[in-house]
């Protein structure tokens, strides 16, 4: 499709379009960046890109919805479970190609441009980490659960990240020391600390061999034993991380994920009052694979201590 007549491009995300063509939703983004600044025109070096990012993930996901109505075209990446659509490409390249014109010093990691074999590394430039499709299963069975998720990164720091749920259009926004939003909103964690009344969140990753999934079944009965309230599984590890950020579960463990699936949900979780944490009980490590978030540290530290770990490699080595 010739960017000129791609969506992008006519919703003015791209080059040149931005002054002069009207923006579907913009009065809500100005609402949402206004929410953002916390009334506040200072300290706001990355404003202009969190509200670029709140644009281009709008139109991006209202993008995924319209695919979502014709053929897929599939296919699969590191195991038969682990797949990509062209959509996942077309949109992942749109939405990097435009944050490149407006950004030219930023540097990029994208789900597709990794699997592509473009190094996944984190350096202390400005550094954009997106999925463009978080729930390619469910997109690919119509499954109601598929987000657009942009997190920006400044010195290995987390500065902001935005999450657009492609079928309903909820918009969670966060950024550093601003706090989180959802469509607009202030998010609050759940602030249960006893295990036996939470709803706690995972996914299973995508290897299937017999000792992962082993352990990943070990590891849900543990919980289930607890006995926590309930175990659920969706299929967009973004949006589940939204969940917690939004006090509906109360927490979300996985090994398995990757960096553009944690980033933006991460400063969504921690600016609702949550933690995220490594599946050891220290810091949350980016390119590691796995990942605690919670509302309350002692929930966070009650999953801690029930997981045995699955060993999926880092985003940052080569596989
Ligand atoms: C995946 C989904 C899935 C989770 C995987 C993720 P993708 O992202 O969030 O639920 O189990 O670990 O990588 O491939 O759909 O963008």
């Amino acid at each position: 499709m010739p960017l000129e007549s791609h969506p992008l491009f006519l919703l003015g995300v791209t080059k040149g379009s931005s002054q002069s063509a009207p923006l579907r939703g913009e009065v809500r983004d100005r609402a949402v960046a206004a929410a953002l600044r916390g009334g506040s025109m200072e300290d706001d070096t990355w404003a202009e890109c969190q509200e670029v990012a709140v644009r281009i993930a709008r139109t991006a996901g209202q993008m995924v919805q319209e695919a979502v109505n014709h053929e897929k075209s599939v296919s699969s990446k590191s195991t038969p479970t682990d797949l990509v659509t062209e959509a996942d490409q077309q949109v992942e390249d749109l939405i990097i190609s435009t944050l490149r014109e407006r950004f030219p010093s930023h540097r990029f990691i994208g789900e597709e441009s990794s699997a592509a074999g473009e190094k996944c590394v984190l350096t202390d430039s400005p550094t954009w980490i997106i999925d463009p499709i978080d729930g390619t299963c469910n997109f690919v069975h119509s499954f109601p659960m598929v987000a657009v998720s942009i997190g920006f990164a400044v010195k290995k720091e987390l500065e902001f990240g935005v999450i657009y749920h492609c079928f309903d259009g909820t918009l969670y926004t966060a950024r550093r020391g601003h706090g989180a939003f959802c469509n607009g909103v202030r998010l609050q964690v759940s602030k249960e600390k006893d295990v036996s009344k939470a709803l706690i969140l995972t996914e299973i990753g995508a290897k299937r061999d017999p000792n992962t999934l082993d352990i990943f079944l070990g590891n849900m009965k543990k919980l289930l034993s607890a006995p926590v309230h309930g175990v659920r599984i969706i299929g967009s590890s973004t949006l589940a991380l939204c969940h917690v950020a939004s006090g509906a579960a109360e927490a979300y463990y996985q090994y398995g994920l990757h960096c553009w699936d944690i980033a933006a949900a991460a400063v969504i979780i921690r600016e609702a009052g949550g933690c995220v944490i490594d599946t050891t009980g220290g810091p949350l490590d980016l390119m590691s694979r796995r990942v605690v978030a919670a509302g309350s540290r002692e929930i966070a530290d009650y999953v801690v201590q029930q997981l045995q770990p699955i060993n999926y490699g880092r985003d940052d080595h080569d596989p």
